[in-house]
């Protein structure tokens, strides 16, 4: 009777055991089982965003010019099948708000569901990103750099061939010679740490500094601004290869309270002490512009290297000004990163792209 009950027992914790390192690790959900296996690939990025979304939108993407996509919001297991079939690398988007910057017990738990989570679902890394601002001086700082730090470290360690993704804002200072958005992080350190950064180069007028009483539209992904940019980077010793620029698949959109000869004065808007801000423009996905590169009236704006476009509203009477990229600026751009030797390029976001403008983006991946 004793031998009996011991061996039921043993059986028991046995099965128990069993069933608790199988929910360790979920069982691989692909067809394809070796599509479980992480993606390795040391070439130039095309880094591309994706909103929760479904296979009617991921059958528009290139997955042949793809290298990594980092989901926003979402885990889907069969875009991660159907990514690593095709030899793309699957990373999440994953936000950490800086008022848990002193709470390691905080940190802690966070990151070890981060890293459960990267193991069950077969992801490739982390893209840790950030946006609350901290002011020079603050130790907040320093704090942020060791929390990038620890998750780099983890990361690699209980998924080697991993990578980490830093977002970066398009300049390391701005006219102001702080930090982009009140954002005054120790850029140069975290470049350092991580695998990858990706440059934000959109929304360069978030806080519209240059204007001083009225507040004007403008560009939301300046060539001439992304070119000093880079420069900046450059300078600062930054590694480059490790540089991924980002750019923007949408128009802003402004409604112009007062136009004047191509100057649209627009509505004034706080942002983070700065008293004029993008925030106030429309954001329309290109892939909701009909026929983009033909629309009437849209034209080159020297002083910015994008595109303009004017119309006028039917009840109020009120002008409306687009700014935007097209493929061909799109373009100078790409041609910008590579000229500066960086890691390659991304899109904010997929989402938004129509299927022709994928044939503008270059092929890094071999194929
Ligand atoms: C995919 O999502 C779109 C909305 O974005 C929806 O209209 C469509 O029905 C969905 N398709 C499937 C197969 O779920
Ligand atoms: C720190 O985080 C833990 C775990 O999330 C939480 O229970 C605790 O209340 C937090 N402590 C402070 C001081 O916020
Ligand atoms: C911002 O606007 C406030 C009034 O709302 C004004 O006092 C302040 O001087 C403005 N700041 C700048 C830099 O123009
Ligand atoms: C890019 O060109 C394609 C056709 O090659 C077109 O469908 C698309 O609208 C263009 N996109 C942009 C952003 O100009």
């Amino acid at each position: 009777m004793y031998i009996r009950t011991l061996l039921l027992c043993t059986i028991l914790v046995s099965i128990y055991s069993w069933t608790t390192i199988d929910a360790n690790r979920n069982e691989c959900p692909c067809a394809l089982k070796t599509s479980c296996d992480p993606i390795e690939y040391n070439g130039k990025e095309i880094f591309g965003y994706v909103l929760k979304s479904n296979f009617t939108v991921w059958s528009t993407f290139n997955f042949n010019k793809l290298t990594t996509i980092s989901l926003v919001d979402f885990i889907d297991d069969e875009l991660m099948c159907l990514s690593h079939e095709l030899r793309v690398r699957v990373i999440t988007r994953e936000t950490f708000k800086l008022k848990y910057i002193s709470n390691q017990s905080y940190i802690d738990e966070w990151l070890t569901k981060r890293i459960n989570v990267a193991q069950d679902h077969y992801l490739d890394g982390i893209n840790l990103y950030v946006d609350d601002p901290i002011d020079s001086n603050d130790p907040r700082a320093e704090q942020l750099t060791q929390l990038v730090k620890m998750v780099t470290d983890k990361f690699h360690a209980k998924l080697p061939k991993s990578i980490v993704v830093f977002n970066v804002p398009y300049s390391p200072y701005n006219q102001k010679k702080m930090g982009v958005n009140g954002k005054n992080y120790q850029y140069e350190k975290i470049a350092q740490i991580v695998d990858r950064l990706f440059i934000m180069n959109y929304d360069q007028r978030k806080q519209a500094i240059d204007d001083d009483d009225k507040c004007m539209s403008g560009p939301n992904s300046n060539y001439y601004i992304t070119m000093g940019s880079l420069l900046a980077y450059q300078e600062m010793n930054f590694p480059m290869n490790k540089m991924i620029l980002g750019l923007p698949y949408y128009a802003h959109e402004y409604k112009c309270v007062t136009y004047d000869n191509i100057r649209c004065y627009i509505e004034r808007e706080q942002y983070r002490g700065i008293n004029c801000s993008s925030n106030v423009a429309n954001i329309i996905p290109y892939n909701q512009m009909n026929e983009i590169d033909n629309l009437p009236g849209m034209f080159w704006d020297e002083i910015s290297g994008t595109c303009i476009y004017h119309y006028v509203e039917k009840s109020y009477g009120y002008v409306y000004q687009i700014w935007l990229d097209r493929n061909d600026t799109l373009q100078l751009k790409f041609i910008l990163a590579e000229r500066n030797g960086l890691g390659g390029i991304g899109m904010w976001c997929l989402n938004y792209m129509n299927p022709g403008s994928w044939d503008h983006v270059p092929q890094y991946k071999l194929s």
